[in-house]
């Protein structure tokens, strides 16, 4: 059994801008003003105050034998009106970033990370044309400020669960329910990465620029079930395929019947990934239901260990099969997410080595793994769930914003700086 991680592997650990910073005004605090989180009260507010701490911070991620920190930049606290860019913020990016490569760690930056600035939303969302000269803008500033740093992007983080989210389930912002603007989404999605390319390499012809896509394991609910098992093939194929296929083919094309038909050339989107970022966390049992959208999903615990804190199936043998069936991409691949909620901080450090045992497996097995970031560096705003679940490495009392090494800290350190995996 190979236990043994290459010198050039990169282990990192990664957060979102909205999720950790703190004092962002966008698309989500409008939402959870709207009252629309598990817990209606509960508010992102000032979050775990990372953009305050970022220097101690980067201190936690060194503690971790990290040699990248993937983080991403916030559109709204860059752009805080059409077109008016705020200095403040952008030098402080750039200071942050600067600050990682004066430590010798290597920025991930991500662009987009779920979301938006408000005026965006009001004026032209990504169902729209408008949202591109938008985002060219955006992304002219951002290939700006990351000029010479030698960092690598990822345009879009889990663009499907963005679009599905927000335009076809309506539980994420804006909250849409539409089958025709969900597919104009994606498909202004596929060509807005297609834009970042563009603008950077106006700065840099070195570009390292791919995506971060979910990928789910997905399996029928009822496994003798035609509807169950059909949904299954159609959600493997769209939602985790779709557009990495348009990625590297220039064809953007989903069919899931009576939802989302779409079919487009994508100018540019041909081999427009230098690696494929995937974030793995479970899998998904399908159930077919006879009205829009067709589908309902749950999780199950098939092999015992418990299903994690936040309900989810602990699923290692989903992240072998996934690593696998990116192979027919032939693209170096970077798991760019892969983590647990464990409130007690007592099963991460096992979830840990199992996850990288099947990285391991995949390798032998000629999958070309080059990189693993956990989610996360610190606990932090969990979206529709806000301030139960505990992602982070470190666990942040949210009274004091005091952080607190979980046990998984010492494990990831030895098995990041020995390059050997053994078990905790
Ligand atoms: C992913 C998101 C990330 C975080 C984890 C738990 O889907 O990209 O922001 O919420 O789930």
């Amino acid at each position: 059994m190979q236990n043994r991680f290459p010198d050039d592997f990169t282990f990192g650990v990664a957060t979102s801008a909205y999720q950790v910073e703190g004092g962002i005004e966008n698309d989500w605090s409008q939402w959870e003003r709207m009252g629309k989180l598990k817990e209606p009260d509960a508010r992102c507010g000032r979050a775990v105050e990372h953009w305050e701490r970022f220097e101690s911070d980067l201190g936690l991620v060194q503690e971790l034998g990290a040699s990248a920190y993937r983080l991403s930049l916030e559109w709204a606290r860059l752009e805080p009106r059409p077109g008016e860019f705020d200095a403040a913020a952008v030098a402080g990016y750039r200071q942050r970033l600067e600050a990682m490569r004066a430590r010798g760690i290597r920025p991930i930056v991500t662009l987009h990370h779920f979301t938006n600035p408000l005026w965006l939303q009001d004026r032209c969302g990504w169902h729209t044309p408008q949202v591109l000269p938008a985002w060219r803008r955006y992304a002219k500033l951002c290939a700006e400020l990351l000029d010479g740093l030698g960092a690598a992007v990822i345009t879009f983080n889990e663009p499907m669960v963005f679009v599905l989210g927000g335009y076809l389930q309506g539980v994420m912002p804006p909250g849409v329910k539409d089958a025709k603007q969900a597919a104009a989404a994606i498909e202004n999605v596929a060509r807005a990465h297609v834009i970042a390319r563009e603008e950077l390499l106006l700065r840099s012809k070195a570009l390292t620029c791919g995506i971060s896509q979910h990928l789910m394991v997905f399996a029928p609910a009822r496994r003798w079930n035609p509807f169950d098992q059909a949904l299954t093939r159609i959600a493997e194929e769209n939602f985790n395929h779709g557009l990495l296929r348009a990625l590297t083919t220039g064809e953007l094309s989903m069919r899931m019947p009576a939802v989302i038909s779409l079919k487009a050339r994508i100018d540019g989107a041909r081999d427009s990934m230098e690696f494929l970022g995937i974030n793995y966390y479970t899998r998904s049992h399908l159930k077919f239901v006879p009205r829009p959208p067709f589908a309902e999903f749950g999780f199950r615990d098939v092999h015992g260990r418990g299903l994690t804190d936040i309900g989810w199936e602990d699923y290692p043998e989903g992240f072998l099969q996934v690593l696998k069936d990116t192979k027919r991409y032939r693209l170096p691949v970077w798991v760019t997410e892969n983590g647990i909620d464990d409130r007690t901080g007592q099963r991460r450090p096992g979830f840990i080595h199992r996850h990288l045992q099947a990285l391991l497996a995949a390798r032998a097995e000629g999958v070309d793994v080059r990189a693993y970031l956990h989610w996360s560096l610190l606990d932090n705003f969990e979206w529709l769930e806000a301030w139960g679940p505990r992602f982070g490495l470190y666990r942040v009392n949210l009274e004091t914003m005091e952080r607190q090494k979980t046990p998984a800290v010492d494990y990831f350190r030895q098995v990041a700086t020995s390059r050997e995996l053994t078990a905790p």
